[in-house]
């Protein structure tokens, strides 16, 4: 017999919290106690989203009757030998919580064989225990839990749909499964296989969760001092982004985490080399002594803290900019845009987007002539002069001032603002395609049950089938842009703003994705009518002077600027 109950001083420090809210914190724990029994290989069936029924089986060392007898009990823990060790935690479980907490709110049947022992099995229903009876069963542990909250309807009614549902669960494996590449993991739902990983070497395993591409285009971590803080793996060059942080895949001492001063040490460290708004890709390996981390802190044990946060945080920043190349600072020798001066052009009262809408759908030869407008100070970003590096507009304005303008940053602002005035008049134009495009993506489900805000977007779109949604229609401001990047990102967007978010929130942030995708991109030849008309709508638009995320959409070098630049000043 190896479980005993938690002295109450130990119990009374463990945070008591919300364990199970939903489908996905049973399989995270059910999960967390077979890698912990040192399982090889682990099988999850889900039906209905685990809202009906979770199946979690397992090979590893089971339980004799007495722990089985136990392991239901609150506070009943095979993994604390002494009070002190609370503080120095090896394992994924230690709070003697898990078990209970599932038994409390559904209907729990455990049946395990140790090895060289006999199968047993018990059941907890609404927190009441059965007594242990022999079972038949393979050597390992399987765990069953069916109807979940059936004994607390209130808090049914806070899940969301089965697929959503679902979607969370298998997201939840998935970085589990990162975090321990030599187990193999199998999972169905509703009996249809969604995951298949095998055994496998790290990198392998990073490849089959995160996608050939990723592996391919990502490098090497590596950094921090043996013994003291490890930190190793996989991450994505500065061109390799995502809408949200999503695919930040953090992992400590083999416990998956979203911890926030992780998250923001990789912030800091792409800082200089990533376009704002937009979030890298990575999966980093922390690892170090568990006395060194605490993670008794979250409720889902998903954040910890570290003894020394500064030394960790450093380590990882400096351990990520040696990859990304750039630990040395600017290669200039001035200090950057941020010397000169960003003014914007004073506004004309905004009269929206009614009258000379951009030309998109065009591409005339550029004529050669230069452009016969005259600089007029009514026209404060002045007179298209050229464009260099199919990027950015050079124009002269009134007063002579020499105007740099970010082509892409600035026709997005003007789509955004576009897109957020219809919004306000009552809903967004769209533009049905000839030809409905059907679009595969992990989000698809979540797509689907926003299609009712997304149709305030302008955007019509529906499930089909498991995994793919049917586009019927996209914002008329965006011209015809390729829908699947573009349902990508706001699927991301959606699932990362989440429910608290207040819907006009969602929107704006859903809307700035939009824009995005909808504007002319850099490496576009654009005719200096075009130039001129970029440059007459942006002193039109209130918020012009930035892009939506929060970039300068041009910048103004005047005398004062240029003297500075040339050393006159
Ligand atoms: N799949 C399993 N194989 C073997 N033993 C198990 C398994 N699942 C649970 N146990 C035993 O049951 C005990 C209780 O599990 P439970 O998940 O409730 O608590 P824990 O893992 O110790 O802590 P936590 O609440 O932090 O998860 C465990 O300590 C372990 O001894
Ligand atoms: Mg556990």
């Amino acid at each position: 017999m190896v479980i005993r109950l938690l002295p109450e001083t130990t119990s009374n420090r463990i945070a008591a919290g919300e364990v199970v809210e939903r489908p996905a914190a049973v399989v995270k724990e059910l999960v967390e106690n077979a890698l912990d029994a040192g399982a090889r290989h682990i099988r999850v069936a889900l039906e209905e989203g685990g809202i009906g029924r979770v199946l979690v089986e397992d090979d590893g060392h089971g339980m004799d009757p007495e722990d089985l007898a136990l392991a239901v009990d609150r506070h009943a823990t095979s993994k604390l030998p002494e009070e002190a060790m609370l503080f120095a935690i090896g394992t994924l479980g230690f709070r003697g919580e898990a078990l209970p907490s599932i038994g409390a709110v559904a209907r729990l049947t455990i049946t395990s064989r140790p090895v060289g022992g006999e199968a047993h099995r018990i059941t907890v229903e609404g927190g009441r225990k059965s007594a242990v009876q022999p079972a038949a069963g393979a050597p390992g542990t399987r765990v069953e839990v069916t109807d979940l909250f059936f004994a607390t309807p209130a808090r049914r009614k806070f899940l969301r749909s089965p697929r959503s549902e679902a979607d969370a669960s298998i997201e939840a494996l998935r970085r589990l499964a990162l975090a321990w590449p030599q187990v193999g993991f199998e999972a169905s739902l509703d009996g249809r296989a969604v995951l298949n990983l095998a055994p496998a070497a790290r990198d392998a395993r990073i490849r089959d969760l995160l996608g050939a591409d990723f592996a391919a285009a990502a490098l090497n971590v590596a950094g921090g001092a043996p013994g003291v803080l490890e930190i190793s793996g996989l991450a994505g060059g500065p061109a390799f982004t995502r809408a949200t942080a999503m695919e930040q895949h953090l992992v400590v001492n083999r416990r998956p985490v979203r911890d926030p001063l992780l998250r923001a040490a990789l912030r800091v460290a792409y800082r200089e080399v990533m376009v704002p708004g937009r979030h890298a890709v990575a999966a980093l390996f922390l690892e170090l002594p568990p006395a060194e981390v605490d993670v008794n802190v979250h409720p889902m044990k998903t954040e910890l803290r570290f003894r020394d946060a500064a030394g960790v945080r450093s380590a990882v920043i400096s351990a990520l900019r040696r990859t990304l190349g750039h630990g040395v600072g600017p290669a200039l020798g001035y200090a950057g845009p941020s010397s000169l001066s960003f003014r914007s052009p004073p506004h004309h009262a905004p009269r929206g987007f009614a009258e000379a809408p951009l030309p998109l759908g065009f591409a005339p030869p550029p004529p050669l002539a230069a452009p016969s407008m005259p600089v007029r100070a009514e026209h404060p970003l002045g007179r298209a002069l050229a464009q260099v590096m199919e990027t950015y507009i050079l124009a002269e304005a009134p007063d002579g001032a020499l105007i740099l303008v970010d082509q892409h940053a600035a026709h997005e602002r003007l789509t955004h603002e576009r897109l957020a005035e219809e919004m306000r008049a009552g809903g967004v134009r769209s533009q049905p395609l000839l030809l409905p495009a059907v679009v595969e993506l992990p989000q698809a489900a979540r797509l689907a049950e926003a299609a009712p805000e997304l149709a305030r977007l302008g955007l019509e779109l529906e499930g089909f089938g498991a995994g793919a949604v049917i586009v019927r229609a996209l914002p008329a401001v965006l011209g015809t842009p390729d829908p699947a990047p573009l349902l990508r990102d706001l699927a991301e967007e959606l699932t990362d703003s989440g429910e608290g978010v207040a819907l006009a929130v969602r929107l704006d942030a859903a809307i700035a994705r939009l824009a995005c995708h909808g504007s002319i991109r850099a490496g576009r030849r654009l005719s200096p009518a075009e130039m001129d008309a970029l440059l007459r709508a942006m002193e039109r638009t209130p918020r012009a002077a930035t892009c939506s995320h929060g970039r300068p959409t041009f910048l103004r070098l005047g005398q004062v600027e240029f003297a500075k630049l040339f050393g006159r000043s």
